[in-house]
Order: C-alpha cells, then structure tokens, then sequence
C-alpha cells in the first residue's frame, strides 16, 4: 500500500476497547518479563472480594479471572469511558461481576475495607488514597504502571524533543504509595520494545493510543508521517521502548 493507502487503512480501524489484536502482523510489543495478568491470577485464587480500576473493556481481568483457580465471590470493576464501559460490563458479568461508572478522579463508590485485592494495569490516574481506603488491612494493591517516558522515540519523532522528568518513576509511585499508607513490598521497571512494521499501524497506535501524541490527528501530522512512512521503507521497520513499572503495595 502507499502513503495515502496506508494513512486511510489506519483512520479506518476501530479503537474501541483496550484490545490489541489487530496489530498481529503490523506491530510487535514485548511484555515485561513480570507477567502481570499470570500475577493477578494467582492472587485472585485466594481474594474474597477484588476491585480492578480502570479496567477498559475488562479483557485483562477477564484473562486472569478465567485463569484463576478459584475467583472471588465478589468481582468488581470501574471504568469512566463510556465506549469501554457496555464493553466491560459485557466482558466481566459473565463471571459474575460488576462494572461501575466511575471518573477517573472520583471517590470510588464502595465501602471502607472492601477488598482484600485492588488491582489497576496502565491506569491514566492512580487514586492512591482511595485504594488505601477500600483496601483490608493486609489487602495488595498490584498494578503494572506506564511511567514517564515511554515510547519517547516515537513521541519525539511526531513533535520533535520533549521534556525529561529529572524525578524517577520509583520515587513518584513510592511517594504516592506512602502518603497514602501503603508499604510498597515490590517494583520492577522495564523498557519492553515496540516494533512497528507498516505505517498504518503507527496511525493507528496514535489514535488508540491517545496520550502518545496528544493533539494527534493524521492531517495535522500528515508531514512527519510522511517521514515515518519513508523511515519504514529503508529501514524495514520503527523501533520504540515502552516504560513500564510494576507495583505491589499491602496496607499494613
Ligand atoms: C490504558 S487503558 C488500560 C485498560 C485496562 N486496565 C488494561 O490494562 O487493559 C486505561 C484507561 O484509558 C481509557 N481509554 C482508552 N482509550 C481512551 C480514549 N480514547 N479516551 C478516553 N479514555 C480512554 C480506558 O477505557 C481505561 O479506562
């Protein structure tokens, strides 16, 4: 396909839900060695009650519930965006859960000590003192975090240099967690590699991905993803590194 072939084909793929097939054949991501959804899985077979926040179409808890050995008897979500909230509320109810409307910044609608796991993947925003409040005492807070950074090569090829955070993800998330009263028990980070072989699904990672590149829009853009697309030709391929960070807190 050509430029414009290619451009089209990218505007014209759903970004619904937080569901990352349609990039087999186009792109590859590594995971972080960590293996979150596996994680989770394992501490849902001994939870009694667990909270995932942000859950976008819920197919990463879905994962891991079914994988469970056992699921708790209570099952519950939130998500704020309208479009991956009927997703996840389709997704979760099969295994007897419950998906609420919640802004991202909004007190959660539960109870003091509701849960004895809250679990949060990528989340935009981490409601540190919320989590502490529906949390048991003992309760874990597990949640793979996209920290500052990540995919910088990509970004910076779009809109030129940006700025740098002089502060580590470490101290920003074991600050929150402290403040809070969390103890952190475990982080990692890790840089996993982005590769994308064809220019549509560049577009369409910066459309689904929307804080990449913030103000993106292919017309706006049309002159660097000409360079992209030039880029992808002689080289055979865009190389990117996400930033990611794995968190497990316990109220104590
Ligand atoms: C990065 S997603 C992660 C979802 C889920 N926890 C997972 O790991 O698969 C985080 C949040 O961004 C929301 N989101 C994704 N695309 C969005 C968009 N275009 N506009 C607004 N929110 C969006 C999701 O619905 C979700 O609540």
């Amino acid at each position: 396909m050509d430029f414009d072939e290619q451009l089209a084909a990218g505007e014209a793929v759903s970004i619904d839900g937080w569901d990352f097939s349609w990039f087999v054949g186009h792109a590859t991501e590594e995971r972080p060695s960590w293996g979150y959804s596996r994680m989770v899985a394992d501490r849902l077979g001994n939870a009694t009650a667990s909270l995932d926040i942000e859950t976008g179409g819920g197919e990463v808890y879905a994962a891991s519930l079914h994988a469970a050995s056992t699921r708790p008897p209570r099952v519950e979500a939130t998500e704020a965006w309208p479009p991956n909230l009927a997703i996840a509320r389709a997704t979760i109810e099969p295994f007897g859960g419950r998906v609420a409307h919640v802004e991202n910044d909004a007190p959660l609608p539960f109870d003091d000590a509701t849960f004895d796991l809250v679990i949060s993947r990528l989340p935009s925003v981490t409601p540190w003192h919320e989590i502490t409040r529906v949390l048991t005492t003992g309760g874990a807070f597990i949640s793979q975090q996209v920290v500052h950074g990540t995919n910088r090569e990509l970004y910076e090829f779009m809109m030129g240099q940006q700025w740098i955070d002089p502060i580590s993800a470490e101290h920003h998330l074991s600050t929150g967690a402290r403040e809070a009263g969390l103890e952190i028990v475990d982080f990692q980070q890790e840089s996993p590699r982005l590769e994308f072989f064809d220019l549509t699904s560049v577009v369409v990672f910066l459309r689904k991905v929307v804080w990449t590149v913030p103000d993106f829009t292919v017309e706006k853009y049309r002159d660097r993803l000409r360079a992209m697309y030039e880029h992808i030709l002689e080289h055979g391929s865009f190389v990117s590194y996400g930033q990611r960070a794995l968190v497990i807190a316990r109220k104590p």
